[in-house]
């Protein structure tokens, strides 16, 4: 099956990532043809500052290398070198509908806060993230629950583009990740950990340092009841134990059962050790990328070329089908 997932190189990738997108993405690479593009133009629908952008791309290109993708069996692609993207995007600009668009409620979200002061780019970045998926004939798009209305519209453009002037687009279906949203934010477990969070004890960065990481859990939003158990009604002890359970794969009912009788603050020291541990080589890997721009540079350069040869064959397609050719 051809599967494509898409993530923005913004700010910091942190443990909710790890857990619900580049871990699956490596699960994925294993049995379907997957693509994956750092979709940058993405990015910059919200203002974002050069060289941090730049510094962002890398950094998430080595962290999905670093997690274990191999970029001989899936093709990581930079979003802005594949210019069919942003020309598919303006296309099906053309056939969309301003109604559409105003119904999405990520858009409504972000834009009631800043009001009229947001970008266009924001308000039809839907669109563009249809042309990512369509360009590719994908068949299969993991998405979490915020994604699931804009991959609905991609679905629709498909559809409707495939009405007016052909079949031509494979009409993707969604992959719901379960795990997506599931690491909830460290001090308040009514939220998903998130990057965008206003303090940065909501998540654990994949690049945070040992003794950061010690703080942090240590200042974990739990609870007042004595005991440890796995309970919805705890949510935040039971988040910790989750994240245990990702990091040592027992499940959460045992950790549980061994710390029973240790109680929350050794339950929390442990935690910490562990999730050191497990991010040690992952950092080490990232790192290791980060000192070789280079070979990165390589990397991305062949990826986004496979893509580009796919992307563009599509793109001639679609402007013979709407007659913008000779
Ligand atoms: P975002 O950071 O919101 O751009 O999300 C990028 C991807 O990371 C999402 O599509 C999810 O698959 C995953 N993700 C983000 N936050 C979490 C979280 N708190 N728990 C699990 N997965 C998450
Ligand atoms: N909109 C997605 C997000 O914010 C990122 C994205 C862009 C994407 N294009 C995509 C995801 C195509 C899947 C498929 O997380």
């Amino acid at each position: 099956m051809r599967v494509l997932t898409g993530i923005q190189p913004t700010n910091i990738l942190h443990l909710g990532n790890y857990f619900g997108a580049l871990k699956p993405a490596v699960e994925l690479q294993r049995e379907d043809e997957l693509f994956i593009g750092i979709v940058d133009l993405h990015a910059i629908t919200v203002p974002q500052e050069p060289a941090q952008l730049k510094k962002n791309i890398a950094f998430a290109t080595a962290a999905y290398l670093a997690a274990g993708i191999d970029p001989k069996k899936a093709i990581l692609f930079q979003q802005s070198r594949v210019p069919a993207h942003a020309e598919l995007g303006w296309l099906l600009q053309t056939i969309a509908r301003i109604g559409e668009l105003e119904r999405m409620t990520q858009f409504k979200d972000k834009s009631k806060v800043k009001g009229q002061n947001v970008s266009v780019g924001l308000f039809t970045y839907p669109v563009l993230m249809a042309a990512d998926i369509l360009l590719y004939d994908t068949q299969a798009v993991p998405v979490g629950e915020d994604q699931k209305q804009h991959l609905e519209l991609a679905r629709d453009l498909a559809e409707r583009f495939n009405r007016d002037f052909g079949q031509t687009f494979v009409v993707p279906k969604p992959i719901i990740n379960i795990a997506s949203g599931r690491i909830l934010a460290l001090d308040n477990p009514e939220i998903k950990m998130s990057k965008s969070a206003p303090s940065p004890k909501n998540y654990i960065s994949l690049m945070d340092e040992a003794d950061v990481i010690r703080k942090k859990i240590k200042s974990a939003v739990t609870d007042s009841e004595t005991g440890i158990s796995v309970d919805d009604g705890r949510p935040g002890l039971k988040n910790l134990l989750s994240i245990f359970s990702l990091v040592t794969n027992g499940s959460p009912e045992d950790i549980a059962a061994s710390y029973a009788a240790k109680g929350m603050k050794e339950l929390k020291e442990d935690l910490a050790e562990a999730l050191i541990t497990h991010l040690a080589p992952l950092q080490a890997a990232i790192n290791d990328y980060l000192s070789q721009p280079d070979e990165l540079e390589k990397i991305v350069a062949e990826g986004s070329a496979r893509a580009n040869e796919i992307a563009s064959m599509k793109i001639s397609e679609v402007k013979v089908k709407m007659g913008l050719s000779l």
